[in-house]
């Protein structure tokens, strides 16, 4: 029986699938790996969800690139490249995610490439704030910090969104630096998903019972408020049509973009 939280994780593979429909390096390799060792998720798999994956990841690496921070928390990191592709450019970068997925993430990255040793894959829980203690060893206290998420809030409650948010502001109290994320998702951007993928939140219903319409925010003012309340005063809203111009996924799936709340 998977406990709460573990649940969502077979969502890692729905976000890791459509990431092969771009050109992010590594990505087609850890997909081909998946497939082969985690058969038994019966996850629908939908590649039409390429241009959001890819938008978010792209926006949020913009982002990170724009800072003069080299050190980062990854927090629900699931199958993503971005710990290998930024560690290897001399990021010191922590990836937590739950137990399974960072079992597997080790697995996965030592089959198709090496893990340097500035790569430290932690096996935590992002509510529970001791497991940010165990990330304090391989970060450099002296240094700013970015802490990414993508795709773990969403499947939130808001009470539960409060206790990843302080345990978060708590991490940036000690460190100074930044939070960026893209998971934030409005009740809008719920509506033009399902526009685009009508049966995307329908499927993923069938393996989630946590993708809830009340756990969403509902708009930009809602989300503001909820970080002011934390203690963030300093919130920036990206669009994802900052990136729209390194989108590959629209040529590569050969679809048209208008739909797409992502340009
Ligand atoms: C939609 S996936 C996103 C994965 C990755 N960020 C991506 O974009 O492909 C959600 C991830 O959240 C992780 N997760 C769920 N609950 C968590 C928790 N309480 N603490 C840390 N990670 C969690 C899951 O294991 C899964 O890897």
């Amino acid at each position: 029986m998977l406990d709460n939280f573990e649940s969502i994780s077979p969502t890692a593979i729905v976000t890791a699938y459509p990431r092969q429909f771009t050109d992010i390096p590594y990505e087609k390799e850890i997909y081909e790996w998946l497939k082969d060792n985690c058969k038994d998720n019966d996850v629908k798999l939908n590649k039409l969800l390429a241009p959001e994956i890819e938008a978010r990841y792209k926006l949020t690496n913009k982002i990170l690139d724009n800072l003069n921070i080299t050190q980062v928390l990854e927090l629900a990191a699931g199958y993503s490249s971005r710990g290998i592709i930024y560690s290897k450019r001399g990021y010191e970068y922590v990836e937590m995610d739950l137990n399974n997925v960072s079992k597997n993430k080790i697995k996965l990255l030592n089959d198709i490439a090496e893990i340097p040793n500035n790569l430290h894959i932690i096996s935590g829980n992002a509510l529970n704030y001791k497991d940010y203690i165990k990330c304090d060893k391989c970060l450099d206290k002296d240094k700013e910090i970015a802490i990414i998420n993508e795709g773990l809030l969403r499947y939130l409650t808001f009470e539960e969104k409060e206790v990843v948010a302080k345990n978060i502001y708590k991490m940036l109290s000690k460190y100074n630096g930044v939070w960026i994320t893209c998971d934030v998702t409005p009740k809008k951007f719920i509506e033009k998903q399902n526009t685009v993928l009508p049966n995307f939140n329908e499927d993923l219903n069938l393996v989630i019972s946590r993708n809830n319409l009340q756990d969403r925010f509902e708009d930009i003012e809602h989300i503001k408020s909820f970080m002011y309340k934390i203690g963030f005063n300093n919130v920036e809203i990206h669009k994802f049509s900052e990136v729209k111009e390194k989108l590959k996924s629209f040529n590569i799936l050969d679809v048209k973009g208008e739909n797409y709340d992502v340009i």
